[in-house]
């Protein structure tokens, strides 16, 4: 019955929808656990290309159940208009389950959001605005919204009446903001409920029957673990309880830790961040526009799939990356975008950090170290030949090979996946995942 947990390793958007829809092929469920609508998941294959913030990448293939699990930050009105896009181009949702238990983005959490940024100024996080931090800082206080309550109106009158007293007290008196109407907002999510209706099941079940029946099972991170609450590089972090990290993945679905056979980390040649937050090796300048500007004319560039800001680029930096590894249990990695790195004359790979003059190798707790870090690098040769049409490691280019390796011996595990290009097909498997 392995269940295989795929997690982001670095700051999000490392390729982790791509890799799904590649896994899912083996899969019988593939199950979201964590986040909102904060992540955006571009997926490329024979269908097309998608860009998913809430639906699991499993749905490309019509027979997997695909879970929304109790751990997500469920917004009904961006869910809704998920699945009606992904009918219109013909792409099958029957088979979309979500749990009863998931919390609800309501209203006054993109208010609070947008409000909260605009009181921190400059020292702004840099959120998606997608309402997910206080969305999730309401599951914490025992005031949110969960899906089940969109289908039980009598008891969702007294509850939503008793939370938006409370929220639009916030709103007036802390941020100076309009209240948000009752009347019109009940209405509202009671119609969503409605609609949400015929996909609400017991997904806890729906994973546990399947681990019973000894399917595959893969559960789909979102976000990177450098943005985890404990882990990451607080204060600048996502607010996602249960974490988006491998020991997140079955509290957002209701499995015990005992069922996971293998965490696979998804990382990116090099490094990405959008938002605001410590960033050592971030480059400015001539490289950094070029990789992000790489594939720029199809829409392909490194800007943000749910907010379309540009994201900030950086050499691979492997002493974050080795953390990431160590607290998620990584079993093995899947790096992506190697392709980007084509014609580059020469690479760099992060090793130590120096800090006032002092030589770490693992991440500090503190964001003032963080951002007083000068990376050590190492430097190693570029490619020139295109790697997007290579489909086994021995044809990369060997200084690619030489890289990958370095890698593998940096953090200590294995890449099993090399992904060259967005489409589906465009991997080098080295040792199959399931
Ligand atoms: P996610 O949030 O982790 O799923 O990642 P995003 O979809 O936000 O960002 C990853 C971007 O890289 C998307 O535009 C993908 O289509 C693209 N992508 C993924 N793997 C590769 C790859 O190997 N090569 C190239 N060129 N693009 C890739
Ligand atoms: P995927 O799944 C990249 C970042 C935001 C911000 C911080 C907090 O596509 O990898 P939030 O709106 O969550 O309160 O913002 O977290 N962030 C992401 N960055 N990819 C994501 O998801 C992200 N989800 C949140 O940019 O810095
Ligand atoms: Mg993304």
């Amino acid at each position: 019955m392995p269940v295989v947990v795929v997690v982001g390793g670095q700051w999000g958007d490392e390729g982790k929808g791509r890799i799904i829809d590649l896994l899912a092929r083996k899969a019988r469920v593939v199950a979201r656990y964590s986040a909102g609508n904060n992540a955006g998941h571009t997926i490329v294959n024979e269908l097309g290309e998608f860009k998913l913030h809430l639906v699991p990448a499993g749905i490309f293939y019509p027979e997997k159940t695909c879970v929304i699990g109790n751990g997500v930050a469920v917004d009904p009105e961006v869910l809704l208009g998920e699945i009606s896009q992904l009918e219109s181009r013909g792409i099958n949702t029957s088979k979309l389950a979500v749990s009863a238990r998931a919390q609800v983005v309501m209203p006054w959490h993109r208010l609070i959001d947008r409000l909260e940024e605009e009181r921190l100024g400059a020292e702004a996080i840099g959120t998606t605005g997608k309402g997910i931090g206080p969305c999730f800082t309401d599951k914490v206080a025992r005031r949110g919204i969960r899906i089940i309550d969109l289908l039980e109106p009598e008891d969702l009158l007294s509850r939503m009446r008793s939370v938006l007293d409370y929220q639009n007290r916030v709103i007036t008196g802390v941020y100076g903001g309009e209240p948000i109407d009752f009347d019109a907002c009940f209405e509202e999510y009671t119609e969503f409920g409605r609609r949400l209706q015929p996909f609400v099941a017991d997904t806890q079940a729906i994973v546990t029957d399947a681990l019973q029946a000894g399917e595959y099972v893969l559960l789909e991170g979102a976000q990177g673990s450098l943005l985890d609450l404990d882990h990451g590089t607080y204060e600048y972090v996502t607010s996602s309880v249960p974490s988006s990290t491998a020991g997140g993945a079955t509290l957002g679905i209701g499995i015990g830790p005992t069922n996971v056979q293998r965490a696979v980390g998804v990382f990116k040649s090099y490094c990405t961040r959008v938002g605001n937050g410590p960033f050592p090796t971030e480059l400015f300048g001539e490289i950094s526009d070029q990789l992000r500007d790489h594939g720029k004319e199809f829409g392909r560039g490194e800007y943000g799939t749910t907010t379309g800001r540009p994201r900030r680029i950086g050499w691979l930096d492997t002493v974050a990356a080795r953390y990431s590894v160590r607290f998620n249990g990584l079993s093995a990695l899947a790096l992506t975008r190697l392709d980007v790195l084509d014609g580059l004359p020469a690479l760099k790979l992060c090793t130590a950090y120096e800090i006032d003059g002092e030589i770490v190798k693992t991440m500090p707790a503190s964001a003032s170290a963080l951002r007083k870090v000068k990376p050590v690098y190492e430097e190693l040769p570029g490619w020139d030949a295109p790697t997007s049409g290579v489909r086994n490691f021995d044809d990369l280019p060997a200084e690619a090979q030489v890289y990958i390796r370095r890698v593998e011996s940096l953090l200590g595990v294995p890449v099993d996946l090399i992904s060259v290009g967005p489409e589906r097909e465009q991997a080098i498997i080295v040792n199959p995942i399931f």
